[in-house]
């Protein structure tokens, strides 16, 4: 099945990130947000992100003009109807994305795909908030979605590999690198860099150095492009709070308890770049 009509709902960080590599490539896209001043703001976040690109000179001015007129935005979930895919993009919270899923499926017409992004939720907890299990698959993009090539699509028990195959598609039609991996709490990525990112968390808190020594030993000692609380700053602090607390649940694995120091600053609204500020402080923030 190929895509040709495209929803997002939920047009945050990764949301506005879809959105623009998908209008990019010529794709018609309806943004829903749960209000209506929050759709606007999904829309300054599609064009801040298409000056970004335009900036980095990775398109050009009538590009991203196009862009931005293919993709529309509403506090209507109702929009979604006549999509072929629809991508779940709210917060990372269970049930707030089961009640979501749950409207989806009764809005889109039986053969639609609904994917979610989500970080670390098993899929299959998400597919069965539907009526549609087979059709329910994850999609996780990465962070900034126009930049990384990396897209993990996430197959359950009940995936047909040709529903496997039309996501791997169309991952490959935004010009992605798609991997198809199984439906384990975190996947691949996540598995691996959540623990790593909360261990820096800990060693910060048991003074084993300041932020920026953590960072530099990271990012010049292992050639990385950035180190663990920038990277933290980079996905948003809420997000790995939730992540953590998502694994755990599932894993049951100290690894994974939120430390003290993360709580704190989801708890004060210091979220990282998006807020202006998380463990560091930014002037860009958008
Ligand atoms: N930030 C990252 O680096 C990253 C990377 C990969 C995957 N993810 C996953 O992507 C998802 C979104 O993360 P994000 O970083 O974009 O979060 P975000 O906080 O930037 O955006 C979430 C958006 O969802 C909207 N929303 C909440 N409830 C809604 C509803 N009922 N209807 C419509 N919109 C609603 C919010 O208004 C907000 O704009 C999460 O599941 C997260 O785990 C995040």
């Amino acid at each position: 099945m190929q895509i040709k009509r495209l929803a997002v709902v939920g047009c945050g960080t990764m949301g506005s990130g879809i959105i623009q590599v998908a209008a990019t490539k010529g794709l018609e896209v309806v943004g829903v947000e749960g209000t209506r001043r929050q759709a606007e703001s999904a829309r300054a976040r599609l064009d801040e992100g298409l000056a970004a690109t335009l900036g980095r000179g990775k398109i050009t001015a009538e590009q991203a003009e196009a862009a931005s007129t293919r993709a529309t935005f509403t506090d209507n979930l109702d929009a979604i109807a006549g999509s072929d895919l629809v991508v779940e993009a709210v917060y990372e919270d269970v049930d707030l994305k089961k009640d979501v899923l749950g409207k989806i499926d009764k809005i889109v017409a039986p053969e639609a795909f609904i994917a979610s992004n989500t970080s670390t939720i098993p899929l299959v907890v998400l597919a069965a908030a539907t009526n549609r299990a087979p059709q329910v698959v994850g999609l996780h993009f990465f962070n900034p979605v126009a930049a990384m090539k990396l897209v993990e699509v996430i197959k359950t028990p009940v995936s047909e590999p040709d529903h496997v195959q039309a996501m791997v598609d169309f991952a490959r039609f935004l010009d992605k690198s798609p991997v198809v991996v199984n439906d384990v709490p975190g996947f691949v990525g996540n598995q691996l860099i959540v623990p790593y990112l909360l261990d820096a968390i800990r060693a910060y808190e048991r003074g084993v150095a300041d932020m920026e020594s953590i960072d530099d030993v990271i990012a010049l000692g292992f050639n990385h492009k950035m180190g663990p609380f920038r990277l933290s700053d980079l996905i948003g602090l809420d997000i790995v709070h939730d992540m953590a607390a998502s694994m755990y649940e599932e894993y049951q694995d100290p690894r994974f308890v939120p430390p003290v120091l993360l709580k704190q600053y989801v708890r004060l609204g210091l979220l990282g770049r998006k807020t202006g500020r998380g463990f560091y402080t930014y002037e860009d923030a958008s």
